[in-house]
């Protein structure tokens, strides 16, 4: 049996690169999840410790400005912003990010254009981005990339097609350049252990830090997540390989169901020619526009996009940040003790 404290100085030690990265005590990012992650969340998880992130989603620049400096007024403790690719003010959010002296911007939805990479690293913040494979990860990180987020179909929102298990095997061996974090599905401290073991600098939750006291989420929506178990959490299905579906991972409710329906309606619209394929498409498309904002801010949990991880199974009850930071530090701890000295 190790020794509480060898076992702590352990896991100290193989989160070194990722809290030397991040600048805070645990290499623990909050992963950003739109409406979800504003100012109480963030500052709470950087306040504990760990890294929060602002989601920026369609925010405007004035807004982002806005839940910036709300969060600088609730913590002192660096945190990221994470901006979506395809916004059409990308360049001006930099700058919002950067007159505010954020140090990490986290580029999600899409590989980031040129200059907003430039951008954000000429104006002293670090660049973080994901990546769904090894060779895109390299190119990423030859165009400035200072940290990879690789992010497992496991997890809550917008996912790609391969496990963090596969892309761990893939990708942790060989791209040893800068911190790559991991994401999806992880719920216990265990598993951030194993993969910190295989390489990782740190790991990402979102899933989990939902029910978060301070989480500003609606009550029915932190309550769907305690009930939830790993097989409820599944990926938004498509019905005709003519109309794409981008698979968002979510637990199933009567919006999952009305999404199959209404995509079946949609194709025989086009099938009778009473619909062009474009605007079939576009129909599909729109059904979840301002979903989750009803989920997570209404509470509409039957009818809105409950977005949640895998990990949703391991969520079972509401605690204060801080709290869940330490128990899966915890956890990690006690993993390292049970092994023989
Ligand atoms: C409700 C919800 C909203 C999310 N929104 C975003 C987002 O706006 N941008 C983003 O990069 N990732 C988003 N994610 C993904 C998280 O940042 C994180 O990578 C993911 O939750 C990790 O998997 P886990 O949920 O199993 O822990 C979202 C996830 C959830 C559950």
């Amino acid at each position: 049996m190790t020794d509480r404290a060898v076992a702590a100085a352990k896991l100290d030690q193989l989160m070194a690169r990722g809290r030397d990265f991040l600048g805070c005590r645990y290499a623990l990012l909050g992963g950003a999840m739109s409406w979800v992650s504003e100012r109480n969340l963030v500052a709470a998880l950087s306040n504990a410790g760990a890294f929060g992130v602002i989601a920026c989603g369609a925010m405007d620049p004035q807004r982002l400005a806005a839940e910036i400096a709300g969060t600088q007024a609730l913590t002192t403790k660096p945190f990221g912003v994470n901006l979506i690719t395809m916004h059409p003010q990308l360049l001006e959010l930099v700058q919002v990010c950067l007159e505010a002296k954020v140090t990490h911007i986290v580029f999600a939805g899409g590989i980031p254009p040129g200059p907003a990479i430039k951008a954000a690293k000429e104006g002293g913040a670090r660049v973080i981005c994901f990546t769904p494979a090894l060779s895109l990860g390299k190119k990423l990180v030859r165009s400035g990339a200072d940290a990879l987020v690789i992010e497992g179909s496991e997890a809550g929102g917008h996912i790609g097609p391969v496990s963090l298990n596969v892309l761990a095997q893939e990708i942790l061996p060989h791209l040893r350049d800068v911190p790559i974090f991991v994401a999806g599905g992880i719920g216990r401290g265990e598993a951030i252990l194993a993969y910190l073991e295989m390489g990782a600098a740190g790991a990402q939750l979102g899933t989990r830090f939902v029910t978060a006291t301070e989480c500003i989420a609606h009550a029915r929506f932190k309550q769907a997540f305690i009930r939830g178990n790993a097989r409820d959490a599944v990926p938004t299905m498509q019905i005709d390989e003519r109309f794409p579906v981008i698979p968002v991972r979510a637990l199933v409710n009567e919006g999952t169901k009305r999404f199959m329906a209404h995509q079946a309606a949609v194709l025989q619209k086009f099938q009778s020619g009473e619909l062009s394929r474009e605007a079939a498409q576009l129909d599909i498309e729109h059904f979840w526009a301002g979903a989750l904002r009803r989920a997570v801010i209404d509470g509409d949990v039957d009818g809105g996009s409950v977005m949640a991880g895998q990990s949703v199974g391991m969520v079972t009850r509401e605690a204060p940040a801080a709290e869940i930071v330490a128990e899966l530090i915890d956890q990690a701890v006690a993993a390292l003790m049970s092994r023989d000295a």
